[in-house]
């Protein structure tokens, strides 16, 4: 081992590459160059005599969920957003949302016209704590969002119970938890609805996208609408050359449509998702084994409940005087220079962060709503102590080989053993 850290000029630990992402099959070219010449590159398109991807799509990802329902939408925070219309937020109402999540969850709430309300998270999984959330629970709170984050699954049981007692709506954001399971049943599938984003990083990916699923018949049907423009699929027979979607008069929506050549993407993508997450547990699992052997990291420790686990990213926290007392921001820079991907630290918590303040909006500006909507009114220590000491190993890393984990294993031994090489704590 090199006495220089990578970061200092000496040789990296690992300079073999990656597993590329997002990845593709045998069958992935073909099938867009079908999209490509089938005629119909958007639902708003006419009918070609064949039922179009993204029909296709909503009836396998529901499937793959076990939601009754599918409403494939073209970001995931567009499937929050009508997450939030169909559970009934109205304007001025305060929705509970993790102080620990991408900025999205929080903004999708203000922009709805409601006010997020942040709540502190567990540090056993960096999930929402369902006790900060049964204490901000007010009169005004109409429902609590529910996000599982990195590689573990928020305490369904206790939000759920939470949600029962004060009659909210529970709405899941399973953006990072695809083919996750809480008691057997999927994420996304245990509130009223949930939201799933295909950005790039995702482990489902179309580049941009998003999949709303719930398991009632009319949510799912103004989803449909709200995702449209106000339209939705015509009960057909059809006719070719003719649009197949009608015109519903019903809700005031906007388009949120996905593209045939993404809901192509996504059913392409769903053919290697199982076998992906496998690999992923079980890249996982070695790391805790390997990289706790050392008594100055702590892995994730998900609830019982959460049978099936699904990464990310794969994240490890620094025990306090481990690696020189270094915080997370330094090390994962270290990690990465030896490693030659971005090792990240988490979110910053969503009352520090530079990405949001909702008060920024038209809205946020009428002197009661600033207040409501000011970040800085939640206090979140957990929130901050956890996300100062966790670091981030993207889902793309665990799809490697036994020579990528050792690898990962032999960079931590090395920025541990040349902590000193980092720079000290309270510089940056
Ligand atoms: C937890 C979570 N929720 C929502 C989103 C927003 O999804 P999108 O970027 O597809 O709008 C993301 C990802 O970016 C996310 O990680």
């Amino acid at each position: 081992m090199s006495d220089l850290l990578a970061l200092r000029g000496g040789p990296a630990v690992w300079s073999e590459g990656w597993p590329e992402w997002p990845q593709t099959g045998p069958d992935t070219e073909r099938r867009l160059r079908e999209t490509l010449h089938g005629g119909r590159w958007a639902i708003s398109g006419e009918w070609t005599g064949q039922r179009p991807q993204e029909a296709r799509l909503a009836d396998r990802f529901a499937r793959f969920v076990g939601a009754r329902w599918c409403v494939p939408v073209d970001h995931g925070t567009s499937a929050l957003l009508i997450a939030l219309q169909t559970a009934g937020v109205r304007p001025g109402d305060e929705v509970i949302v993790p102080g620990l999540t991408w900025v999205a969850c929080a903004s999708v709430v203000a922009r709805a016209g409601a006010v997020p309300v942040l709540a502190d998270v567990d540090p056993r999984t960096l999930c929402v704590d369902p006790a900060a959330v049964d204490a901000a629970v007010t009169p005004r709170t109409a429902a609590i969002l529910a996000v599982h984050l990195y590689s573990a699954m928020a305490e369904m049981d206790a939000l759920q119970a939470i949600a029962e007692r004060h009659g909210l709506a529970l709405i899941e954001d399973a953006a990072q938890a695809y083919g996750a399971t809480w008691r057997g049943q999927g994420a996304g599938t245990l509130g009223l609805s949930g939201a799933f984003s295909a950005q790039q990083g995702k482990a489902l990916t179309s580049g941009e996208g998003g999949l709303f699923v719930t398991s009632s018949r009319e949510v799912r049907d103004r989803a449909e609408m709200l995702r449209g423009d106000g339209r939705r699929y015509g009960p057909g027979p059809h006719t070719r050359g003719q649009p197949d979607m009608e015109e519903a008069d019903v809700v005031q929506g906007w388009n949120m449509h996905l593209t045939e050549f993404q809901s192509t993407l996504l059913l392409d993508g769903l053919e290697r998702l199982d076998e992906q997450n496998r690999t992923r547990a079980r890249a996982a699992k070695t790391l805790d084994e390997r990289l706790t052997e050392q008594d100055d990291l702590e892995p994730i420790e998900p609830y019982a409940a959460n049978d099936t686990r699904a990464y990310y990213h794969y994240a490890i926290r620094l025990k306090k005087d481990g690696f020189g007392g270094r915080g997370a921001e330094a090390v994962a820079e270290a990690l990465s220079a030896e490693l030659g991907r971005w090792i990240r630290p988490p979110y910053r918590p969503l009352n520090e962060h530079p990405l949001y303040d909702p008060r920024r909006l038209p809205s946020g500006t009428v002197p009661e709503a600033a207040t409501r909507l000011d970040p800085t009114r939640f206090e979140l220590p957990v929130a901050r102590r956890e996300s100062a000491r966790t670091v981030l190993l993207h889902h793309s890393m665990l799809l490697g080989n036994q020579r990528h984990l050792d690898a990962v294993v032999e960079a931590f031994a090395k920025v541990r053993h040349l902590a000193a090489q980092l720079a000290p704590v309270g510089d940056s």
